[in-house]
């Protein structure tokens, strides 16, 4: 199997995410938490590495994204910074960081911006946070929306299921998704929709529409990389497709390692100065 060729193409910007969509090119994002997952994820094509909040779930094992903070955010999100070669680095604002006061918004990206070397920022929700993601575009950061299910109001949803079903929420949805648009959103993360919602949007918005859970008729697809990786093995969700079993390799290599050590196997004469 070829791997990807990191020269072959110049580093992916906000710019050429929506000359993508524009010539019909799918857009394949993933999240990434590391510099040494990130460099990988990187070197494999991918054009926007995602830091996200779920790293509260993923690498922290909280429950919820809730409890991840700022200074969190920007640890994570300076290893994956220095990885990525070629893909953008979008970082997730955090909740609790933005969606009162603008002001308290635009300082928390600036220290995203300043702090980690990453190319933009995603913030979850629409009209409610129209201030906020304002006045951080005005200071000439990118911002990546993010509407359906967002994680950061679970509390308000009550768990993780399909979001707009019902015709209300589908039509704030759109209206939120045009909002984000004309504001000047690079893009728009819609996640946990029925796709028929997902793909109307696509095509209504200049913007690349990133779908989780939203379908293949969008500008571009988004997962976990430790879920598509199998690491998270109890995490099933229907719209997830599993590319690799990283979890029982791992497990059994630190399995086959211990059964080393103990047996005196592991360092044998060449192992060893
Ligand atoms: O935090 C995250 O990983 C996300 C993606 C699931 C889109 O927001």
């Amino acid at each position: 199997m070829s791997t990807y060729n990191e020269n072959a193409r110049p580093k992916v910007t906000t710019a050429s995410l929506r000359k993508m969509k524009a010539s019909g090119e799918k857009i394949a994002c993933l999240t990434s938490y590391d510099f040494t997952m990130a460099s990988l994820v990187d070197a494999a094509g991918i054009d926007f590495i995602l830091v996200g909040d779920s790293a509260a779930n993923v690498m922290m094992g909280y429950d919820t994204t809730v409890p991840i903070t700022l200074d969190d955010m920007i640890t994570y999100a300076k290893g994956v910074a220095r990885a990525a070669k070629r893909a953008l680095v979008v970082v997730d604002m955090p909740f609790g960081y933005y969606q009162g006061c603008p002001d308290i918004a635009l300082a928390s990206a600036v220290r995203i911006m300043k702090e980690t070397g990453a190319g933009a920022v995603k913030m979850e929700g629409g009209s409610e946070i129209r201030e906020s993601i304002s006045r951080i575009l005005s200071a000439g950061i990118p911002v990546c929306g993010h509407l359906g299910l967002t994680p950061q109001s679970v509390n308000k949803f009550g768990g993780y299921g399909v979001r707009a079903k019902e015709d209300a929420e589908a039509e704030k949805l759109i209206a939120d998704a045009r909002m984000l648009d004309e504001m000047g959103c690079f893009a728009i993360v819609i996640e946990k929709v029925p796709a028929k919602l997902a793909a109307r949007i696509a095509s209504e918005v200049s913007c690349p529409i990133i779908g989780i859970g939203a379908g293949h008729d969008v500008d571009g697809q988004i997962l976990v990389v430790q879920d598509m990786l199998g690491m998270n093995r109890g995490f099933a969700p229907k719209f997830m497709r599993r590319y690799g079993e990283l979890g029982d390799t791992i497990e059994q290599s630190v399995a086959h390692y211990v059964a080393d050590v103990k047996a005196v196997d592991f360092p044998n004469d060449s192992e060893q100065y």
